[in-house]
């Protein structure tokens, strides 16, 4: 049985349309992640899938009990980091995850042991003592997902957790992900518009724009949907921007560009020939130091089917 299912969801805001016919499901055990640029709609479905706003139109399930008409049923099932950190500052880590804890019913022992467990799988069990306005705002971040994980939910949602942190508790909050998927086997969905992270992280993945279906499907399939462009990264022991503005003009090269010393072509499989390339590099008489046949990047995706970059 799917985790969630998103049927024909529509969200206006007076006259502007925010969310047009989304659908989709997530299975049990995915890292589903959830991408688009700002102002795509990401938050608007997170605040519809947990209840918190009402849809114009459509349907969810969430473990099988419908929102609308069977709020508390299903959001037993869910976890919620929201996108702004909701903690009370004046007092410690401990003391905050005790209060979140006690909105669940959790008390005594095993609230005791859900605290430290919460700290222990976010990296802040030393911390706990700690007042909140010491933390910074990756730790923040961190001790607001402990809080959504204390009573043990089938489904986690995390909206943008990564975003404006330290690379430190970007890190931790990444492994959190893995390991809370791997061992607690939580379903996961992950709203990021950092796509270099869903890539590493997620199995399935939706992608919108401006409410609207972009991409749906397994990594696989996202990207097959350009399969015809590929990667070609090429590294010479020297190069000149000639010689890129050659290699840009060989059939079947839709873009060339450079990086720390990596020349990166993206080729259209049915036109490109490699001894166009070749051909070049012979005659600047330089050596190739290696060739690297790679898919797209989700990033290349989005480009390719939009037309435009995810990065503002
Ligand atoms: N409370 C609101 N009132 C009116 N418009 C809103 C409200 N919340 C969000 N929007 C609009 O809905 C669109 C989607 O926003 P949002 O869901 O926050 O996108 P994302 O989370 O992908 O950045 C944006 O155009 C935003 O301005
Ligand atoms: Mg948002």
């Amino acid at each position: 049985m799917s985790s969630i299912q998103v049927r024909n969801v529509t969200k206006r805001f007076d006259d502007k349309l925010v969310l047009d016919n989304i659908s989709f499901s997530v299975e049990e055990g995915d890292i589903f992640g959830l991408i688009g640029p700002n102002g795509a709609g990401k938050s608007t479905l997170i605040n519809i899938m947990t209840g918190l706003w009402e849809s114009n139109g459509g349907e969810i399930t969430i473990g099988g009990h419908c929102i609308k008409k069977n709020p508390l049923k299903a959001k037993e099932h869910i976890g919620l980091v929201p996108q702004e950190v909701a903690l009370f500052e004046s007092v410690s880590a401990y003391d905050n995850l005790e209060f979140f804890g006690s909105l669940y019913g959790l008390k005594g022992a095993l609230l005791k042991e859900r605290i430290n467990e919460a700290l222990e799988i976010t990296g802040l069990l030393e911390k706990k003592k700690e007042k909140i306005k010491k933390f910074s705002g990756g730790m923040k971040r961190r001790l607001n997902i402990a809080a959504a994980i204390m009573h043990h939910p089938k489904i986690l949602i995390m909206d943008e957790p990564t975003v404006g942190i330290d690379p430190q508790s970007r890190n931790h909050i990444f492994e959190f992900t893995k390991r809370i998927n791997r061992e607690y086997k939580t379903t996961v969905i992950y709203t990021s518009h950092y796509m270099e992270e869903v890539d590493l992280l997620c199995n399935k993945i939706f992608i919108m724009d401006l409410g609207n279906e972009i991409a749906y499907g397994s990594k696989k399939q996202v990207k097959s949907m350009i399969s015809d462009k590929n990667k070609v990264i090429l590294k010479l022991n020297e190069y000149t921007g000639e010689m890129l503005l050659k290699f840009k003009s060989i059939d079947g090269v839709k873009d060339c560009s450079e990086e720390d010393g990596l020349i990166k072509l993206l080729v259209e499989e049915n036109y490109f020939k490699l001894e166009g390339l070749l051909k070049i590099i012979q005659s600047y008489n330089v050596k190739i130091k290696g060739i690297n046949f790679e898919e797209p990047s989700l990033e290349e995706v989005f480009l390719a089917l939009t037309g435009k970059k995810l990065r503002d």
